[in-house]
């Protein structure tokens, strides 16, 4: 569970393509602006007291869209970063990308790797980019490292606890979310931090994520500060 100081703030980024379509734009205009976005976000987030923060890129369902459309998104984020680098360092900002990284382009997996080393000594924010990302997939890599484990003989299925089970992550090391926030006018969670948010508070918007503003992340929080977070008790 967090501390008092810690914020983890986690956002499903929809709303893109509809965002340019309404302008008469290609869709990976929608995906471009988003990124301009998510830049302006890392920059504000810990003055609004954000100590991490996780953005769903990429799903693993979105291979079922267009190639072109898939192959832009992909290399969008890792370029994006890779631009921001030395603006990223000295925000001291570590990014670190989860999701299933064996599928990603060569390229992408490179620029991951060269992102995550760079910035791994950074102790400021935490961006966690989910690219290539499944909650589902995430729990089953769980579960299939911890059977394995079993298998070996190096565990027996009592020992698994909540605890050891995050430990199999790709979210491993960071407490859960304490914020969820959907933009794109959508009320689902399309398979995101299906284990972590289990006691998230819960943010859906009608904005289109390239229109989201650093305004609306502050009211936000503010708002998550007047909730009553029970965690079961009375
Ligand atoms: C979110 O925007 C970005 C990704 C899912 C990669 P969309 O591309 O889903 O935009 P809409 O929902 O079609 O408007
Ligand atoms: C969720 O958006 C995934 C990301 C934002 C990366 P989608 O647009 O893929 O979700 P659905 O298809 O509307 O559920
Ligand atoms: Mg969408």
């Amino acid at each position: 569970m967090a501390t008092s100081s810690q914020l983890h703030v986690a956002i499903v980024m929809d709303g893109n393509g509809r965002w340019a379509v309404e302008r008469g734009l290609p869709r990976i205009a929608g995906h471009r602006q988003g990124a301009q976005v998510v830049h302006d976000i890392v920059a504000a987030a810990p003055g609004l007291g954000v100590t991490a923060l996780t953005i769903f890129a990429f799903s693993t369902e979105n291979w079922k869209r267009p190639p072109d459309e898939v192959s832009y998104i992909l290399h969008l984020f890792v370029s994006m970063v890779t631009k921001w680098l030395p603006e990223l360092v000295s925000q001291h900002v570590r990014v670190r990308i989860i999701g299933d990284r064996a599928a990603l382009p060569g390229d992408v997996s490179a620029s991951v790797e060269a992102i995550e080393k760079r910035t791994a000594s950074c102790d400021g924010l935490h961006l966690n980019v989910a690219l290539n990302y499944g909650g589902r997939a995430e729990i089953l890599l769980a579960a299939k490292t911890f059977a394995a484990e079993c298998a070996a003989g190096t565990a027996t299925p009592e020992e698994l606890t909540e605890e050891r089970f995050d430990s199999y992550l790709w979210l491993k090391g960071e407490a859960p979310p304490d914020i969820v926030v959907r933009t794109g006018a959508e009320s689902r969670v399309s398979n995101f931090l299906l284990w972590e948010m289990a006691y998230a508070e819960l943010f859906f918007l009608d904005v289109l994520w390239p229109d989201f503003k650093l305004a609306t992340l502050d009211m936000i929080v503010q708002k998550f500060k007047s909730r009553n977070r029970r965690f079961g008790s009375l």
